[in-house]
């Protein structure tokens, strides 16, 4: 081991507008020594997701940005090869937030989840439905947006990570769904596999009058990923008591100027919206239920997930970027190293 180093990206510089790959610094560093209560992990897979970007930017958010210099913080699933810790051993897979480096050491109480050898999930299930992917589907759509059979549900970004289980767990539901993405092959997805009612190309399409012919009764829940134009079409045509779940605003996260706020917003009043933003990690005391859950249908074949994987920890700035130009089919992920035999 002591001629092997340590790959790691480093923040070097706050972005303005779309993600450059000279915002990252690739570091060779000595591989670090585990001390008691830690392990040292070697990385296999490094979720890429669009909060990455407001991670990057020094603004008001809910966990501290990342620092200039500081490797980039990221999900992770990795491999114990050391451990200085009784409760963990080498070769048991672990999950957590090391970031984007190939090898680190982490104290075993800060890992979020650890996958036993024998489990025949593949590993890059817990990175996306079974991860926080799926946990914030789940919880965003059934305990913020209490969808109930026969109402009609809007998904935004809908054949994206997060929005493509949203829209399944919804026609689980009962519910009409209409699912709103950027391509005509993802909307063919939507429909078509994924058994959406109906799916809106909104760089084709005007979004209102296309959400008009879609939900004839109306919305009644809004799983908003995206924000601007889509949610002020959404808002114009919201029911009595709806309910909008803003998960994301990825339409306004490479916008360094102040975003106005949504231009229907007195809708919000009159039609008694209830509006809620919420963060994954606010349900991490539930996450064994929801995972329990969405392996359920995963396996009943009732929830379908793609995982879109690049090869090396070289390419993680430029797939990053694919998220905000949609290029990127399901959830996306970097594969670091190899998966154990
Ligand atoms: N609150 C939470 O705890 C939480 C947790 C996870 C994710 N999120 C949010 O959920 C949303 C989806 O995240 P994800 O991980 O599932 O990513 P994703 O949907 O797999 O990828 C992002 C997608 O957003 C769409 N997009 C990008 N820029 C856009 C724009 N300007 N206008 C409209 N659509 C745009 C693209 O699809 P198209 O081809 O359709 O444009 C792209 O594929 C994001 O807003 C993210 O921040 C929130």
């Amino acid at each position: 081991m002591s001629n092997r180093m340590n790959r790691a990206w480093r923040l070097a510089a706050r972005p303005t507008g779309a993600i450059k790959e000279s915002d990252f610094r690739l570091a060779e560093e000595p591989i670090p020594v585990p001390k008691a209560g830690e392990v040292l992990v070697r990385t296999i897979y490094l979720s890429l997701d669009p909060t990455h970007r407001i991670w990057m930017s020094d603004i008001d958010q809910y966990m501290p940005p990342v620092q200039i210099d500081d490797v980039m913080r990221g999900g992770t699933i990795g491999i114990v090869e050391e451990s200085q810790d009784p409760s963990l051993k080498r070769g048991e897979i672990v999950q957590g937030m090391w970031g984007w480096q190939e090898f680190a050491c982490v104290p075993v109480a800060a890992l979020r989840n650890r996958i036993a050898a024998d489990d025949p999930t593949p590993l890059t299930a817990y990175m996306s439905v079974l991860g926080g992917t799926g946990l914030t589907a789940y919880f965003g759509l059934l305990d913020l947006g209490q969808p109930k059979a026969g109402e009609t549900v809007v998904v935004s970004a809908a054949a994206g990570a997060v929005g493509s289980i949203v829209g399944q767990i919804a026609k689980i539901q009962g519910c009409r769904v209409v699912g709103i993405a950027g391509s005509d092959e993802k909307c063919r997805w939507l429909t078509g596999e994924l058994g959406f009612d109906a799916a809106i190309n909104y760089r084709r399409e005007n979004v209102l009058d296309a959400l008009r012919k879609h939900c004839p009764k109306g919305i009644d829940v809004d799983f908003e990923n995206v924000g601007g134009e889509t949610l002020d079409a959404v808002l114009t045509l919201v029911n009595n008591h709806a309910r909008v779940v803003l998960c994301g605003l990825i339409s306004t996260y490479n916008d360094d100027t102040q975003v106005a706020g949504p231009t229907k917003f007195a809708n919000i009043l009159m039609k008694r919206v209830k509006l809620q933003g919420f963060i994954i990690t606010d349900f991490l005391k539930r996450f064994p239920e929801g995972r329990a859950q969405l392996a359920e249908w995963v396996n009943a074949g009732k929830l379908k997930y793609r995982v879109d994987l690049v090869q090396g920890l070289q390419n993680a700035p430029k797939a990053l970027g694919k998220l905000f130009t949609g290029e990127n089919k399901g959830k996306l992920i970097v594969q670091v190293s190899d998966e154990p035999k």
